[in-house]
């Protein structure tokens, strides 16, 4: 595992992008794993910048988000659909059967996680997953505890977890209890993955991921058996890591 720690948000988002446009440039028709939050807004900015200036190409890209609420129709502006088509999707030259997002209002939730699962095989797999981290170590909607080998599934939300993302609805009782989510055991198939941690109240959860054991209570920490796996945090969120196993970006 790799970790590169960049001066600041802007430094962690541009940093992240550079690695994004390489595989779009290298492989056009890439399958790119992606997530919501604040944390990848500013790399999406500045894909959508490349996109815009520099003419990078997403036309045979091909998208799968991590997770998206139980309940919330795609047009709610709280949905992670809302919110991929908001910062990144509208603006660039994605077509947009080739974009893929759980959804939070399927009739049969089972039916439709196998289905992802089974679509994300049938395109070849995720070349580059982008992940996020919650502040108690979660990876996509994947909580302490779950299990290592999971699967697309729906889970339900912890209370740290939706007090922590309270900030987006008017008021706690209005986040979604439940959410579908690709399983810890689904991401570590990608071929290669870029988890992005910025903040001060990443800090502990990093500190949990990079060097602590492995356990189902701290998912983030199952990145230390992939193959491929690169941590990009800000100075903030790295500064509780163990210096000597830090490298900063040239
Ligand atoms: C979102 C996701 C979550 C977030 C995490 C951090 O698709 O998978 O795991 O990455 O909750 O959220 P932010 O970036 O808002 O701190």
């Amino acid at each position: 595992m790799l970790v590169l720690v960049t001066k600041d948000y802007d430094e962690m988002s541009k940093e992240a992008a550079k690695r994004v446009a390489a595989m779009v440039r290298k492989k056009p028709d890439c399958v790119l794993g992606l997530a919501t939050g604040s944390t990848p807004i500013g790399l999406y900015k500045e894909l959508v910048r490349m996109h815009k200036e520099e003419g990078l190409d997403f036309s045979k890209v091909t998208t799968f988000n991590l997770d998206e609420y139980v309940g919330l129709p795609p047009e709610h502006n709280q949905s992670y659909h809302y919110f991929m088509w908001e910062n990144f999707f509208k603006h660039i030259n994605v077509d947009p059967r080739n974009v893929y997002i759980p959804q939070g209002m399927a009739e049969n939730v089972d039916e439709f996680c196998e289905w992802y699962e089974n679509r994300i095989k049938e395109v070849g797999g995720i070349d580059l997953q982008i992940l996020g981290i919650g502040s108690n170590g979660h990876i996509a909607f994947n909580e302490p505890g779950s299990s290592l080998g999971s699967r697309t599934r729906i889970k339900t939300l912890k209370e740290s977890t939706r007090r922590d993302n309270a900030r987006f609805f008017s008021s706690i009782d209005e986040v979604p209890k439940y959410a579908i989510t690709m399983g810890i055991g689904t991401i570590m198939e990608a071929q290669e993955i870029i988890l992005l941690a910025s903040g001060k109240n990443k800090a502990d959860a990093l500190k949990k991921t990079v060097e602590g054991p492995i356990t189902a209570m701290c998912p983030a920490s199952t990145l230390q058996l992939h193959r491929k796996a690169t941590i990009i945090a800000d100075k903030e969120a790295a500064s509780l890591l163990d210096k000597e196993l830090i490298e900063i970006p040239k």
